[in-house]
């Protein structure tokens, strides 16, 4: 066993998708976590399209990670939407233009309403850098080390209305030392990320890809 992290569910295969599942990534940092889809992707190891990447921050590094490999990217400025209504009308339809069928949240700092997740519903999921249910919010690695915490790590969970919630898909824990600070601690919980959001896709991708097909199934029952 490995003693730096766990992952459970030890999933030890992607599955394969063929066509490609059809992703798009929201991100507003720097986008890490996007870059390493990108690699899996583009290296043929994990069966994805990211046919689009949006951001809400002009400046944010994952735009110079979307260009650097050709993808098409959109920054959404919800300051120049007259609501958020109509910021996520704006997201939605581009999802929906592109045929997305798994939406992946890579540190997308924007809450998501209630609506935008019914349209999409256990088809969107998020990455958190802690150990969910415990640290929600944006200073998750920070409290872990306030409360003295002797693990922590992080989660990909399907987005519900309720932010950081939702049906855990994969977990990776590993020990806070003595001597990490909230840098050491966030480049340590980023590698685990970077280990568990691929199976997450994976294992979504396939929920999504079955659903569809038992859907197709029933259909055809109704009508024979
Ligand atoms: C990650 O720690 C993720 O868990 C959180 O935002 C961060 C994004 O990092 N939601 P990066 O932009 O992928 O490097």
């Amino acid at each position: 066993m490995n003693t730096k992290y766990l992952i459970s569910p030890n999933f030890s295969n992607f599955y394969k998708f063929s066509p490609k599942l059809k992703v798009a990534v929201l991100a507003s940092g720097k986008g890490s976590n996007f870059l390493n889809l990108l690699n899996l992707s583009f290296n043929n190891e994990l069966d994805i399209d990211i046919k689009i990447l949006i951001s809400n921050k002009k400046d944010a590094g994952c735009i110079k990670k979307a260009i650097d490999f050709n993808i098409p990217y959109l920054t959404l400025i919800e300051e120049n939407f007259n609501n958020k209504d109509l910021f996520e009308k704006e997201i939605i339809n581009i999802l929906k233009a592109n045929e997305i069928e798994l939406i992946v949240l890579a540190g997308w700092m924007k809450i998501i309403s209630k609506k935008f997740v019914c349209e999409f519903k256990n088809k969107i999921i998020n990455i958190h850098p802690s150990l969910l249910p415990a640290f929600k919010g944006r200073k998750s690695i920070q409290d872990a080390i306030d409360m003295e915490v002797h693990f922590t790590g992080c989660s990909v969970h399907y987005v519900e209305e309720e932010v950081d919630s939702g049906k855990l898909i994969i977990q990776g824990v590993l020990p806070i030392k003595k001597n990490d600070n909230k840098d050491t601690l966030t480049k340590k919980i980023h590698f685990l990320e970077h280990k568990i959001l691929p199976y997450a896709i994976s294992e979504a991708g396939y929920q999504i890809r079955n659903s569809f097909k038992d859907m197709k199934k029933k259909d055809s029952s109704l009508h024979s």
